[in-house]
């Protein structure tokens, strides 16, 4: 029915204050600490460091002989942004570049260069880089191009006593302790860049390596990953579970890993910067897709090994969008906006809800490379809001998760539909329960409505990370453009109430 241009204005008066009231209503959001879930292992926490670009040449290692502030050629500002974090893990030395290393080359006095690698970071100074930061090394072995026998002897430099001859050696590289390898990855990507192997034909050399690849230290127990599927693709997954469900005493794997980027379409192709709301939706939609890939991953896990003993190991994530203009297509550089911190978060509460399977993950990457934490540029360091992200959730680290129900509404733009918002909650070690929150609408300010049941708490107090736009970064001249301020939040009659801004991440703790 048409009607009336006085009539239709009357209307749309009637019906807006309507429609803006469902938006602004607060999102209904139960706490309930009396029912803990799994525990969030720090190690979803872990980063990844690849020889690519300036990952490690230029973002971790400058050389001793630098004018760089560095500590044995280790860069000291990043070490010092980095051991904030509480990284529990980072993932050496790649990535692609793992299927061909050749660890000899970067060992002793004298390194040797291959093609494009200086060879000047070597085992000895990632050791010493994850002893700096207080991290624990997770060394993927060559099982592309090189034998189970060369895996071997490298474990063996850094694993053994200097009753052997390679501990011997790298004794008198300067290391006469024994190195600690926690995790260990048994391949990378094995399904293409890693020697674009048939699944079963993986498993068979994976079985080899799990046998013969020994951690000589005591001190340091070590969990082996074997390599799994790529985002939802059964093949790997199956194979490895099923192999591992009918295993021998002769090889054993702790976790299956998962490679999952968020891109909006392959090849990558989305800018970095100054794309429009439209690309701002397609690109966490697309990262949202984590949980359907961790369900089915999970599924097929779950029919091998119900126990979960396996854990997941998602040891690829995170946005990867086109290169920055001018920089070198092969380097992965990207900027990093308040979008990434968002996708971060998401991800985030995506592995807690996954608590009891996916057990750790790595974003790629960690320095300078796709969704870096930090970005350097010869003496010049910058947090990017990504880093704030995984600063904000260091209280997730270890803690129980706790569920929370609400209804997460809907944000719509360009055809594009999002839930409206995304909350987690989690106990930590001392009892105190910290909830998470992310608006995702761009637009509007959400205020959550929370009742909190099996938690007594008097106030709320934490951070929250806003930016000016969804594109905002962070420059080596505008370094806290994006960066967390303090916010404090109501509680009264056993509810926390708080209101968060468009496009936020915001970490509460219950006091
Ligand atoms: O993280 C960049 C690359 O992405 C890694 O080298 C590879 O494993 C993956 O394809």
């Amino acid at each position: 029915m048409r009607l009336p241009t006085s009539a239709a204005a009357i209307a749309a008066a009637l019906i807006l204050p309507c429609a803006a009231h469902a938006a602004d209503a607060p999102v209904q959001v139960t706490l309930d600490a009396s029912k803990p879930g799994a525990v969030i292992d720090r190690h979803v926490f872990g980063q990844f460091a690849e020889h690519l670009g300036s990952g490690i040449y230029g973002g971790i290692w400058v050389g001793k002989e630098s004018t760089i502030p560095n500590t044995r050629g280790i860069r000291n500002d990043v070490v010092a942004a980095l051991k904030a974090l509480k990284v529990p893990n980072v993932r050496w030395p790649g990535g692609c570049f793992a299927d061909q290393y050749n660890w000899r080359r970067g060992v002793g006095p004298e390194r040797k260069a291959a093609a494009g690698e200086p060879n000047t970071f070597g085992t000895d100074e990632f050791m010493d880089f994850a002893q700096q930061i207080g991290t624990e090394a997770y060394v993927s072995v060559n099982l592309g191009s090189s034998t189970a026998q060369d895996a071997s002897e490298w474990l063996e430099y850094m694993t053994s006593s200097t009753d052997s001859a390679l501990g011997a050696e790298r004794a008198k590289n300067g290391h006469p302790e024994p190195y600690k390898v926690a995790i260990l990855g048994l391949g990378n990507e094995s399904w293409d860049c890693g020697g674009a192997m048939s699944a079963d034909f993986y498993v068979n050399e994976m079985k080899r390596f799990s046998h013969f690849v020994h951690n000589y230290n005591p001190a340091q127990p070590m969990k082996r990953v074997a390599v799994g599927p790529s985002g939802p693709d059964p093949t790997y997954t199956e194979a490895v579970m099923k192999a591992w469900k009918g295993r021998s005493w002769a090889w054993d794997i702790e976790g299956l890993s998962l490679h999952s980027y968020s891109t909006g379409g392959w090849p990558p192709h989305m800018s970095d910067i100054g794309f429009d709301e439209k690309d701002y939706a397609v690109l966490l939609k697309d990262s949202l897709g984590m949980d359907d890939t961790l369900k089915t991953q999970s599924a097929i896990m779950d029919k091998y090994d119900p126990e979960k003993k396996v854990a997941l190991v998602v040891d690829e994530w995170g946005s990867w969008l086109a290169p920055t203009p001018g920089s070198s297509p092969g380097a992965l550089a990207q900027q990093n906006t308040q979008r990434d911190a968002v996708l971060a978060a998401l991800n985030l509460n995506i592995f807690a809800r996954h608590a009891d399977r996916v057990r750790m993950a790595n974003i790629a990457q960690m320095v300078n490379v796709l969704q870096a934490m930090i970005l350097t540029d010869k003496d010049k360091m910058v947090l990017t809001p990504t880093y704030h992200v995984f600063h904000m959730y260091v209280p997730f680290q270890d803690a129980t998760f706790v569920p929370l129900t609400f209804d997460a509404g809907a944000y719509t733009t360009n055809g594009v539909t999002l839930p409206r918002v995304d909350a987690v909650a989690a106990r930590d070690k001392a009892g105190k329960v910290w909830i998470a929150v992310t608006n995702i609408d761009p637009k509007s300010p959400a205020t959550l409505s929370v009742s909190l049941a099996g938690v007594k708490a008097a106030k709320a107090s934490g951070q929250t990370l806003s930016a000016p736009k969804v594109d905002s970064v962070n420059t080596f001249d505008a370094p806290n453009t994006v960066a967390p301020k303090a916010l404090s939040a109501k509680v009264a009659g056993g509810k926390l109430t708080v209101t968060v801004a468009p496009a936020s991440v915001t970490v509460l703790g219950l006091d």
